[in-house]
């Protein structure tokens, strides 16, 4: 949800800007620019469209100078125009800012601002913030102290760089729920909303906090907080992801090297957690009342949680979409309470919020994150890291499967404790990864079944019990990135009101593993196969072959492990769809990779 990058050091700053622009633009791509300084003046060129387009209409790496800050914008005031694109300026044009989040007060400053006679371009609530620091500048005369001043009277979230064409050897930066990092080099400084921007340079970061602000040189960086102007005294983070992580390698679009990555993932996300799921599963256990939280894909991970933490630690599971959790809990936590938040960013408004609001009320918040030093792992008191490296497609795929691959940890952990029989499933965690590459070897075939599929506008995913999130991820998946209508159901319901729908040609996909529900699933396959639907079944008993249309043989895995394995023929369904309809799979329209705002 916008992507900020600032530089500052010996090189061209515009050249360092446009590449982490590019690597930022999964945060938000419909408009773009940059603004730099040189010999004490702004140069600013800016636009709507996509990056690459940008560049050749408005060649960005045109504008001189050392120092300069740019901005990927995914609009939420203001439509996606020229004009709205950042940077903005204030009235002098010696000011210069971007900024990521939402300013809930910015009417309310604009309109006294303009009764003091400043002039406003765009529509948004940022260029506020360029005029306030301008209009401060007057009062206190100095860089910093109007910087601050302004951020004290900011209301709403905020990412911000600054940049003053009087003060052209330093960047002011400041956070408050939406990320920035400050990448340390030799000689040379770098900020960005995300790591990747900068992992060429330097593996060298300091993750600013929530409700801090600072001044970046090239030689380092001071950091307060906002309110006490207390010098904060900050940790020198070593980032361990490669540059080769964060790039292409060689495929076509990042969702396709993220879908292909899982096997290594899934690895990571073991190997990574085994130290510390058993004391997590302890704390489980010891909760009166245990909730897990989050959004979109997370929810789903955290829907399969549900059932792997029922079965296994005997305890009932609460599951709640951390936007409606937090609004409705607030009088329903105590210090006995367990909340779990899973987040790929670790930087979802919502589920930050859900985060924020338990600890306050005294539950004890585990966070299920992927971006290390993100501020949920910062909230929470403990983090199961998922390891799956950066994902740059905006549609999770391996951040998915490594978040479920840590919850089976837990569920097996859990297992132990209350004496389930977990064997068959701890046997499967070394062989997952091979299982997972031998799904992959589907590719072809999936992408031959999407040519099939390629005109037909509505999908109906089925599945029961631990299936049933995978019906909701895979029609998640679809929506998103191949624009058509699909929906996830559970099997059972199907009859209820939803069979209604079933026609002839119309894809139902089936999500049945071998387990508790598998003969339902049978009978609700040939429910939907007697209205005509077009029957694509996933799983490992070949009677499924008699009653589809499109049979996928899965490994024989057992069923707490299947949502792992079946999700990936799922994801490459939805890919080729989706590239085969002329999309970009790694930036759907409309969506951004962290949502930041509510
Ligand atoms: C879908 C997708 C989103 C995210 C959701 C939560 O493919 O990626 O639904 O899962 O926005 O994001 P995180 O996990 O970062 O909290």
């Amino acid at each position: 949800m916008c992507g900020i990058i600032g530089y500052i050091g010996p090189r061209k700053a515009s050249a360092i800007i446009v590449d982490g622009l590019k690597r930022l633009e999964y945060r938000g791509y419909d408009s773009a620019g940059i603004a730099t300084c040189y010999e004490g003046k702004i140069f600013l060129r800016k636009g709507a469209g996509k990056i690459d387009e940008l560049l050749r209409r408005l060649k960005f790496t045109e504008l001189p100078g050392n120092i300069g800050i740019g901005h990927t914008r995914w609009a939420t005031h203001g439509v996606p125009n020229d004009i709205n694109a950042h940077p903005h300026l204030d009235c002098t044009g010696k000011i210069a800012v971007v900024h990521n989040g939402i300013i809930e007060n910015f009417q309310e400053i604009k309109e006294e601002l303009v009764k003091k006679g400043h002039v406003f371009k765009s529509d948004t609530d940022t260029e506020v913030i360029a005029h306030l620091i301008e209009e401060n500048l007057r009062i206190v005369k100095n860089f910093e102290d109007a910087f601050r001043m302004t951020l004290l009277r900011l209301r709403g979230s905020y990412a911000l760089v600054v940049l003053f064409a009087d003060d052209p050897e330093r960047l002011y930066v400041a956070r408050k729920d939406s990320p920035l990092i400050i990448g340390i080099g030799k000689g040379e400084s770098f900020i960005a909303s995300d790591i990747p921007a900068f992992l060429a340079y330097t593996r060298k970061a300091v993750f600013l906090d929530d409700g801090e602000y600072g001044i970046v040189s090239k030689d380092g960086f001071s950091i307060r907080d906002i309110i006490t102007d207390s010098i904060k005294v900050k940790h020198v983070h070593e980032i361990k992801w490669t540059l080769e992580m964060a790039e292409k390698g060689g495929y076509e679009h990042f969702m396709l090297k993220e879908i292909f990555e899982q096997p290594r993932a899934i690895k990571d996300a073991v190997y990574g957690n085994i130290e510390i799921i058993d004391g997590v599963a302890e704390r489980i256990l010891n909760a009166e009342d245990v909730i897990i939280v989050g959004m979109g894909t997370s929810y789903h991970a955290a829907l399969v949680g549900k059932y792997l933490i029922q079965r296994f630690g005997k305890i009932p599971i609460i599951v709640e979409e951390a936007s409606e959790f937090r609004y409705e809990y607030e009088n329903l936590l105590d210090k006995n309470s367990l909340v779990i938040a899973i987040t790929q960013s670790g930087e979802t408004a919502d589920t930050v919020a859900a985060m924020k609001l338990a600890k306050k009320a005294g539950a004890r918040v585990i966070g299920i994150v992927n971006v290390v030093g993100s501020l949920a792992t910062r909230i929470a008191e403990t983090t199961l890291y998922t390891h799956a490296g950066p994902e740059i497609g905006v549609a999770a795929t391996k951040t998915y499967t490594a978040q479920l691959t840590v919850l089976t940890l837990l569920g097996i952990s859990l297992g132990k404790l209350q004496g389930v029989d977990i064997g068959e499933v701890e046997k499967t965690i070394p062989r997952l990864p091979d299982l997972v590459d031998s799904v992959l070897k589907y590719n072809g075939k999936i992408r031959e079944l999407a040519k099939r599929l390629e005109d037909k506008r509505d999908y109906f995913y089925i599945g029961r019990g631990i299936s049933y999130p995978t019906a909701l991820e895979g029609a998640l998946k679809i929506k998103e990135i191949a624009y058509v209508h699909a929906e996830g159901l559970s099997a059972g319901e199907l009859k209820h009101g939803p069979l209604a729908l079933i026609e002839e040609g119309v894809p139902v996909v089936a999500i049945a593993p071998t387990g508790k529900t598998f003969e339902k699933m049978l009978s609700n396959i040939e429910e939907a196969r007697a209205r005509g639907g077009l029957i694509i079944s996933l799983g490992d008993d070949i009677r499924l072959q008699d009653v589809s249309n499109v049979f996928l043989r899965m490994p024989k895995v057992p069923e707490e492990i299947s949502p792992i394995v079946y999700i990936v023929p799922l994801q490459l369904l939805a890919y080729h769809l989706s590239v085969l309809k002329g999309h970009n799979p790694d930036r759907p329209r409309n969506l951004a990779k962290s949502v930041t705002v509510e």
